[in-house]
């Protein structure tokens, strides 16, 4: 026993060495490493993450966190630490395990040479090389880790092919932290057209970093005196490397397993790793965002898709509701024969589309570009090739034009061709709007430098960028809400004065507050109870934060304080909607069209909530007052969210607390307290009913019947007399058959059934488009419903014609 203790012992301490290389026959075990030669670089084995797995790695010494860049046998672990890795006679890497058998081994790139002197060596540039012989030259390297990237692209490193032996060099995500084995995301050059890099997903393409512009990819800024950047393309070689000549400057890029391109900084002086770049993306940065012939801005951290002058949406009905992949169409079969009938357009600060399909040629210039594109009828756009020194080169785009994006300063012109008819008439409206987000860490080739750079030439600034990038980051994730201090509040609301009152919304009154610097704010107290601790609130509060949508009024802030919570808002001018709609004077300034827009923009703030953002919220307390209108009159949904903070945020559940407002909650929510995305469509119905005829649903009374309002629609729409109920002052002014389509897309949704309403997507597309729509059934809550009480709180004399017992144990007092 004693024995075996003082074997392993010494086995353990006289077999623990660091060489600078192997040469022949030679091998290192577990515990053993390789430097290079100024010690910046080691070899060895490791085990990532919690994993107890060991791996043959390549990092960086005394970096904290532990840096590793390459793994040789990242899909063949060793189970334990019994691995051996050798230099054999031929050249070849070969790494064993505790019973001998080849685990990894490294195969030789070049055409077989005279070997008679192999040596492998690591480098200080995280290269890991096998020469033969001493020579430094390329001629006799045998294999270099360099060949075969890993997750991981260092200066130096070129990614792409190699024509003449067919190596590519790409770059694979780990499988998780724990695991470098190769996971779903990579990076790669595409040979097609004008050669680009793009990330994968699989095989499918998420997202392009774009095509060299002379200067760097699309998109980013150019190299400096610092550090270098490439981009070659011969036939021999087609690659994309970066550089950086200050030494004690380290900079390197990870596909982490997310997805996601991160870049990281350290210097010989700091060896603490630090982000420069999350590689967040913005919804642009998908590849194809706007399907074909769209063009994405990313403007106040809201895409929008746009078609190119003279194409129209593919389909109008999911363009209108913001789903946008189909892409857009030419507006007009192109009479083109092979004559000058067509022009061109020039468009600014362009993501150039997907250059796949497109043809390429170094010498032309400008003119000779357009006239070659003119030529063809198929050719759809140009630009320069190289845009350095007012541009050369051509590029030739034929048939669809996709993935465009529209920057604000970088990007380059493109001349797209339309029609003559078109050019005619081309104002500058199309791409006015003005772009103010910049996006930050998409671009898997070349962003990464511009970080450096900016670091290296101002390695002070390099805080200020890293702080800076956290707020993009934070603006566009919200991680963190900014938070207001109590004092600030109650001093911008008069000690939240009664005069400063906006209104009592369903968790809290809502008071205007307007901050030293003029800026107004609306500040909602929220009544103390919640059943979340702090914590949890906060998180939620953070999450609905990142619901955006120019339909819905944008949450800026929280304050914690004590017993307070507060939440700030945007502050709406023209408050809200039944401020307009039930009020004797201001209904006049909601024309019809005003008034249809808002019932759209409803629809489309509500398929957010419901559908499209992350969390799936379900607002339950949609009414009237709970829209609020921009400067141009535009609706946005307030109050969205609360439920969650209150209640939790199942999607559909039975509670004993029901929050909500008399006369626009279904059946099924007062009576069971059962609610649902379908309860929203519900209160959705009513506010499209009391705007198109101005009344309130809870208020109105019809005198022969004494219906509510939905009673009083739908006796209406049986009886054929629907324009009937549209609001007096409107009658001289609208399209019936608009109308009509609203108010049948109203009595949809207040059917009493849930099942049978529709969901938002469809109402979005039943009031776009000109299908014909189903009919619909009877309405819940439609008979003689008592209206003597003006309690808020349901009582008795409520006669329901659907429900016969309410059980409504607390209503969210108004
Ligand atoms: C490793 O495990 C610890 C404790 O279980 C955990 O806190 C940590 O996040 C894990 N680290 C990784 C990289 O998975
Ligand atoms: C590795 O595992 C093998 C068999 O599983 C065992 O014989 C050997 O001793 C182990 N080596 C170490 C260093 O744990
Ligand atoms: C070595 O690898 C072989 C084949 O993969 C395997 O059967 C054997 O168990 C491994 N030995 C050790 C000690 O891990
Ligand atoms: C593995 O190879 C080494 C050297 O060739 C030898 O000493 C050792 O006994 C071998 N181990 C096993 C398990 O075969
Ligand atoms: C090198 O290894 C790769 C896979 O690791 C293999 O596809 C390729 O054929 C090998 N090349 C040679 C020359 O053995
Ligand atoms: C098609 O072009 C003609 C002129 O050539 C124009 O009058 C017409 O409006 C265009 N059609 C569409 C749908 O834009
Ligand atoms: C590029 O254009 C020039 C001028 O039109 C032409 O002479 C040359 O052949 C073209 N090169 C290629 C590769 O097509
Ligand atoms: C137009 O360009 C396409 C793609 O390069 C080519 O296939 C086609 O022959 C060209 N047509 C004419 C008329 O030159
Ligand atoms: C907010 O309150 C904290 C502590 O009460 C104080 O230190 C800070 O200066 C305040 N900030 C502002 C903007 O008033
Ligand atoms: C409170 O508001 C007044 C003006 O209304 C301003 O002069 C004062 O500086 C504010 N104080 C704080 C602490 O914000
Ligand atoms: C708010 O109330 C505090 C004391 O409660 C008082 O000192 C302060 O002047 C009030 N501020 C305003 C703006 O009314
Ligand atoms: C809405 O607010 C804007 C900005 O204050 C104002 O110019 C406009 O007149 C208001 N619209 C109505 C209808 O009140």
């Amino acid at each position: 026993m004693l024995f075996i203790w003082f074997l392993l012992f010494s086995y353990m301490v006289t077999t623990s060495t660091s060489l600078d290389s192997l040469a022949m026959g030679q091998s290192i075990r577990e515990g053993d490493t390789l430097v290079s030669a100024g010690g910046i670089i080691e070899v060895g084995f490791f085990s990532p993450g919690n994993s107890t797995r060991r791996y043959l790695g390549i990092w960086y010494t005394n970096v904290s966190p532990f840096t590793v860049v390459w793994v040789a046998n990242r899909n063949t672990p060793l189970e334990n630490k019994s691995g051996v890795l050798k230099l054999n006679e031929r050249g070849i890497l070969v790494l064993l395990n505790g019973t001998n058998n080849t685990i990894w081994k490294s195969n030789i790139s070049t055409k077989a040479v005279n070997k008679n002197n192999p040596i492998a060596r690591p480098l200080d540039t995280g290269n890991f090389v096998v020469r033969n012989g001493e020579g430094t030259n390329d001629d006799n390297i045998l294999w270099q880790s360099f060949d075969y990237p890993g997750d991981t692209t260092l200066p130096g490193m070129r990614l792409g092919w190699n024509l003449e032996t067919g190596l590519e060099r790409t770059i694979s995500s780990w499988k998780s932290v724990d695991d470098p084995s190769v996971g779903e995301y990579s990076g790669k050059i595409v040979l097609r057209g004008y050669p680009q890099s793009f990330e994968f997903q699989g095989t499918r393409i998420i997202t392009r970093a774009g095509s060299w512009n002379g200067l760097s990819t699309v998109g980013n800024t150019g190299p400096s005196r610092e550090t270098t950047q490439k981009f070659v393309l011969n036939e021999k070689e087609v690659y994309y490397e970066y550089g950086l000549r200050d030494s004690s400057v380290f900079c390197v890029v990870t596909l982490i397993p997310s997805g996601k391109v991160q870049t990281w900084y350290w210097t010989t002086q700091s060896r603490n790793r630090q982000l420069v770049s999350t590689g967040d993306r913005d919804p642009c940065d998908q590849y194809a965002f706007c399907g074909a012939n769209g063009v994405c801005n990313y403007e106040g951290n809201i895409p929008n898709c746009e078609c190119i002058r003279g194409y129209a949406p593919k389909s109008t009905d999911q363009w209108n509701i913001e789903i946008w992949s189909n892409g857009c169409v030419p507006r007009n079969k192109s009479n083109c024969k092979n004559s000058y009938t067509d022009g061109f357009l020039k468009y600014t600060n362009m993501k150039i589309p997907d250059t796949s399909s497109s043809t390429y040629n170094t010498t032309m210039n400008l003119e000779e570009c357009k006239n070659s594109c003119i030529k063809n009828c198929s050719c759809t756009a140009y630009a320069s090739l190289d845009i350095r020194d007012g541009g050369s080169g051509c590029l030739l785009w034929f048939n669809n034009l996709v993935d465009m994006r529209k920057f604000s300063q970088r990007g380059q012109d493109l001349y797209i061709r339309v029609p003559a008819s078109e050019l005619d008439h081309a104002g500058h409206g199309n791409m006015k709007k003005k772009i103010v987000e910049i996006t930050v860490g998409v671009i898997i080739f070349g962003l990464v430098i511009t970080a450096c750079i900016f670091m290296i030439k101002n390695p002070g600034a390099a805080r200020k960028l890293i702080s800076k990038h956290y707020k993009i980051k934070q603006k566009k994730e919200d991680v963190e809400l900014p938070t207001f201090n109590l004092s600030v509040l109650a001093n911008a609301t008069e000690n939240f004065s009664i005069r400063n009152k906006l209104g009592e919304g369903g968790f809290g009154p809502v008071y205007k507050g307007t901050l030293i610097d003029g800026q107004e704010l609306a500040v909602k107290r929220l009544s103390k109870k919640s059943g979340q601790g702090l914590e949890e609130f906060k998180n939620e509060v953070a999450l609905i934060a990142k619901l955006q949508h120019r339909n819905l009024v944008k949450l800026l802030g929280c304050c914690i304080e004590g017993e307070e919570k507060i939440l700030i808002y945007e502050y709406m001018v023209n408050k809200s909607l039944d401020k307009f709609v039930f009020d004797e004077t201001k209904r006049n300034l909601l024309d019809w069209d005003k008034r249809f827009n808002i019932i759209s923009g409803i629809a489309r703030g509500l398929l957010y909530l419901h559908q499209d953002s992350r969390l799936r919220i379900v607002h339950r307390d949609l009414k009237t007052s709970n829209i609020l209108l921009d400067a141009n009159l535009d609706p946005k949904i307030s109050d969205f969210g609360l439920a969650r903070l209150f209640v939790g945020d199942q999607v559909e559940a039975n509670t004993n607390r029901v929050a909500g407002t008399y006369g626009y909650i279904p059946p099924e929510y007062a009576a069971r307290g059962h609610f649902s995305m379908k309860s929203d469509v519900f209160g959705y119905g009513v506010i499209v009913l009391e705007i198109v005829s101005g009344k309130k649903n809870r208020e109105f009374s019809d005198p022969e019947n004494n219906n509510n309002l939905l009673g009083h629609s739908w006796r209406l729409w049986t009886e054929e007399r629907t324009m009937k109920l549209l609001d007096e002052v409107l009658e001289k002014q609208c399209v019936s058959s608009e109308v009509i389509r609203c108010i049948q897309v109203g009595l949809l949704c207040v059917q009493q059934r849930p099942e049978d309403r529709p969901n938002m997507s469809s109402v979005v597309l039943m009031l776009n488009g000109d299908k014909l729509l189903p009919k619909p059934k009877v309405p819940g809550f439609y008979t003689e419903i008592d209206v003597t009480s003006e309690a808020n709180s349901p009582s008795e004399n409520h006669k329901l014609c659907s429900v016969n017992e309410l059980s409504i144990t607390s209503l969210g007092a108004r």
